[in-house]
């Protein structure tokens, strides 16, 4: 059968039992982030499309190039996010939660919209798991931030990642940087692909992430930011470095990264895992120090990480061995096999009475006794109740476990204990 309608190219649909998968990501997010002071936050998912051209910028290539926009129906020009932070920040500033003790943290998960070519681990729809945290400039809280999200990788078991850090500056010492690399860019400026040429005009600092080959060679003598730093940055990210050595968290510093996105101050990181392939960042997230009050909010230091979910479950499943990899993938314990519609009715009866004890259990509504076993066993079952007019006069039901093989009689008042 050829399906009439599939989802569109970069989205996908995640299946049972891969969504066991995510929920166990899910809840341990907030098991390890919860003790850390994260609660959950629901942005909405749409967005006016201002909001991503002011924060993430438009020389990035999300915005320039990814963005899913549309004019609504009342002449609006929205945006489906194409990130979580923009939004938190824009919710951070329209409530008011500079007027609650700071530090404000928070935590969320959900889809991103990014109009990129797909590939493994890159779809056009994918989801974030992400944290917030507002009101908080000292260097403690981007170590505690980091710490965090490397005990969440440990506690999801997570291996074979590696955690890479750097400064990017502030608004002090990025503008003398950008002047430098203008200046080594100049003599190479036919030589750079288009989009880097248009990146020397708006942010030449974007240069630094092209992935073009020839533009890769043109960079690699580039200035870097870290000779560029002012004194209050270089204290900053000394203090960040002598945490993580204090707290024993490994890390790379890795002065060439500058991330794809512009709201970005002093501390970017991000997590790499090599089992992903050219889509190798798992999680990464920096410094946001400006963009609250860029959007009219007091001044307010911020920093935030977000990962992605696709990569996070890939990798799980891909390091798994055997059934554990999909922790909600349960099989009925009990399937009642039934003769008859007054078998179904007790069945119905039974089910609700199991299922209100919190066990899994499938009724096989149709068909002959030796169909519903093979569809009992297909299902993984652990014991078939069988019910029929015998069963219904005596008040006492045939079991089977279907592991084991062994049988019996269980009378109908005990089988709750029973199972
Ligand atoms: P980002 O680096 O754009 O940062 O995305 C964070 C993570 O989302 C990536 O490391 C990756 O795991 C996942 N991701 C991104 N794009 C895709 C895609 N097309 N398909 C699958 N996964 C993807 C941000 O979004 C920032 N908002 C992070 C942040 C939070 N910074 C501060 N606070």
């Amino acid at each position: 059968m050829k399906p009439r309608f599939t989802a569109l190219k970069g989205v996908s649909d995640v299946l049972p039992p891969e969504t066991g998968l995510w929920r166990k990501i899910e809840n341990a997010a907030c098991e390890v982030m919860g003790p850390y002071g994260y609660d959950e936050i629901k942005p909405p998912v749409m967005e006016q499309t201002e909001l991503f051209l002011r924060s993430i910028g438009d020389s990035s290539d999300i915005v320039a190039k990814e963005m899913y926009s549309f004019t609504d129906k009342g002449g609006r020009n929205v945006s489906l996010r194409p990130e979580g932070t923009a939004s938190i920040v824009r919710a951070y500033v329209e409530h008011n939660l500079s007027l609650r003790p700071a530090p404000q943290k928070f935590l969320y998960f959900g889809p991103m919209f990014r109009y990129e070519r797909p590939q493994k681990g890159r779809q056009r729809q994918f989801y974030q798991l992400g944290a917030e945290c507002f009101g908080v400039a000292d260097p403690g809280i981007d170590a505690e931030m980091i710490t965090m999200l490397v005990s969440f990788l440990e506690k999801i078991g997570l291996k074979g990642v590696s955690l890479e850090i750097n400064s990017i500056g502030c608004k002090e010492c990025r503008p003398a940087f950008k002047e430098n690399l203008k200046a080594f860019f100049t003599p190479h400026l036919d030589s750079l692909c288009p989009d880097c040429q248009r990146r020397y005009e708006q942010n030449p600092l974007r240069i630094l992430d092209c992935k073009v080959e020839r533009c890769i060679q043109i960079r690699q003598n580039a200035p870097l930011i870290s000779e560029t730093l002012c004194q209050d940055c270089k204290d900053h990210f000394s203090g960040l470095i002598g945490l993580l050595d204090a707290m024993g968290t490994s890390y790379f510093f890795n002065p060439h990264m500058v991330r794809g996105l512009d709201y970005y101050t002093r501390t970017v990181f991000e997590v790499k895992s090599e089992g992903l392939g050219a889509q190798n960042a798992v999680a990464a997230g920096g410094r946001y120090d400006l963009l609250v009050s860029e959007f009219g909010g007091p001044d307010t230091p911020a920093i935030g990480f977000a990962a992605g979910m696709e990569r996070l479950a890939m990798l799980l499943k891909e390091a798994a061995t055997g059934e554990e990899v999909f922790p909600g993938a349960a099989s009925p314990a009990i399937f009642i096999a039934t003769l008859g519609k007054e078998a179904a009715t007790e069945a119905l009866k039974i089910a609700s009475r199991l299922r209100a004890a919190g066990k899994r259990v499938e009724i096989g509504w149709s068909g002959s006794l030796k169909s519903q076993m093979r569809k009992a066993d297909k299902s993984g079952a652990g014991h078939v109740v069988m019910i029929g007019e015998d069963e219904l006069k005596t008040g006492k039901f045939k079991w089977k476990n279907l592991k084991d093989g062994s049988s019996g009689e269980t009378a109908k008042e005990e089988l709750l204990a029973k199972f």
